[in-house]
């Protein structure tokens, strides 16, 4: 079967783009099945480092075909600022393309996003402000825009006008604010739509047809299974399905076709907005962490919260979508620490539990309990094998997968496309 999917099993910023872009080599179609420019994915080629946000990270192979799917949402100035600074840099991308089944992006959304925020006081998410909620939001109020209406003038034109009339009355009644000029919007969009046009496809009937010719497809996850809307820590989540099974719905590819599901799990966990971590490091360790780990947002530059692996998360993401393989990532970070804790299950009120509980309180509780492993002192970043590793890495490496019990088959230890052990 000729179908690939990756996904986040953390919080984010697992180092997706980097794993795909290792794994890209022999990829005829990259499909961004979900999420918009709320994702940041770091890749680094050739010594020069580049940060996608809302084109697939596969990008990079000029030789796959690169596809925004239908459950993507997509702000076409970001998308168009995106392709012009890899175009400045000398990268062709005639081969992005986008589904006419793709919601859109609209200025309104995005100062929606910052208005509910500052609505919520303490119970706010920590949203990246991106309008990626209030998108979402009206696709499943069926009220949104799709990029298919910006082929057709008249029709987008009439859609807009009935659903600003809305957002207008949320504006000004609701929030006291001045309300968006249609003109405007509509004005910008259309020039928009004069530069995406040639992008524009029914991607889901490409898609189709690659099948049919036993393409080779790599569906790339953004976010991550904690960040997931249904399974995820409602509702500290984003407004996405960002698990395997979002995979096939947000690109029109049944399951039937899939031959694994890859998980990017990094070696220790880090989150960046509001909600519960429970291995978190309120200490010097998380600082050491997030300095020696450069754990910063790559798209807001929010400082991540760090801590320890929780297998209790990974072990949700390896049920929830059925992983059949693990990439570890930044297992070099790890180096030079004399102990590395892994929390393997948490105490909630005094009782022992190795699931996510579904009470975003008991999660808000829970305290950690760890197991605790060996650490090494020898910089890794250049192993080529797993044998090469010191051997209290590959008990760290070991342990995760026992208790994880899903094969860890790609192990990163490093930015550059080449540090990556195939297992
Ligand atoms: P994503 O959102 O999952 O794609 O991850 P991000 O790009 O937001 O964050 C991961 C960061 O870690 C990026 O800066 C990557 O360049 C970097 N990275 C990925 N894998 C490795 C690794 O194995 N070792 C090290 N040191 N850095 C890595
Ligand atoms: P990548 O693909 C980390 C988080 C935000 C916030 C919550 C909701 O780089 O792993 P949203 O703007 O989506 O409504 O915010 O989700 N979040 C991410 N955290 N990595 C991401 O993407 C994220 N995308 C959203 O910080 O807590
Ligand atoms: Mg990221």
């Amino acid at each position: 079967m000729p179908v690939n999917i990756l996904v986040g099993t953390q919080w984010g910023d697992e180092g997706k783009g980097k794993v795909i872009d290792s794994l890209g080599k022999d990829v005829d179609y990259v499909v961004r099945f979900g999420g918009g420019n709320n994702a940041g994915h770091t890749v680094h080629v050739g010594g020069e480092k580049f940060v996608l946000h809302l084109l697939p990270s596969g990008v990079l192979h000029s030789h796959s075909t690169c596809i925004l799917g239908t459950g993507v949402v997509i702000d076409p100035a970001v998308f168009l600022e995106e392709i012009k600074e890899l175009e400045d840099r000398n990268f062709n991308t005639d081969h992005v393309l986008i589904s006419g089944r793709a919601h859109l992006i609209m200025p309104y959304h995005v100062i929606l996003d910052g208005l509910w925020e500052s609505l919520k006081g303490d119970d706010k998410i920590g949203t990246t402000k991106r309008g990626i909620g209030p998108c979402y939001g009206d696709k499943f109020e069926r009220i949104g825009l799709r990029v298919e209406d910006l082929l057709n003038k008249e029709n987008f034109a009439r859609k807009l006008k009935n659903t600003l009339n809305i957002k207008n009355q949320l504006l000004t009644k609701v929030f006291n604010k001045e309300d968006l000029s249609f003109d405007e919007i509509f004005n910008s969009y259309m020039i928009f739509a004069e530069k995406l046009k040639k992008r524009i496809i029914n991607a889901e009937q490409e898609l189709q047809l690659a099948l049919k010719q036993n393409k080779k497809i790599l569906l790339e996850g953004a976010q991550a299974m904690m960040l997931d809307i249904d399974h995820g820590h409602y509702p500290y989540v984003t407004s996405s399905s960002p698990t395997t099974n979002g995979a096939c719905v947000g690109s029109g590819i049944a399951f039937k076709h899939v031959d694994k599901n890859i998980g990017v799990c990094k070696a220790y966990a880090t989150r960046v907005g509001e909600g519960p971590f429970v291995s978190e490091l309120h200490n010097e360790q998380g600082e050491w962490l997030r300095e020696k780990g450069g754990e910063y947002g790559s798209t807001t530059g929010r400082p991540r919260r760090c801590g320890w692996l929780d297998t209790v998360v990974v072990n949700h993401a390896v049920a929830i979508n059925g992983l059949t393989d693990i990439a570890l990532t930044k297992i070099d970070i790890l180096s030079g620490l004399k102990e590395i804790l892994i929390c393997v299950a948490y105490e909630i009120n005094g009782k022992k539990v190795d699931y996510i509980p579904s009470s975003i309180e008991d999660n808000q509780c829970a305290k950690p309990i760890y197991q605790t492993m060996p650490g090494w002192t020898e910089d890794i970043s250049n192993c080529k094998s797993f044998d090469e590793l010191p051997k209290t890495a590959q008990a760290y490496i070991l342990k995760i997968e026992e208790l994880i019990d899903c094969k860890i088959s790609f192990i990163s230890t490093g930015v550059d496309r080449n540090q990556f052990i195939v297992r």
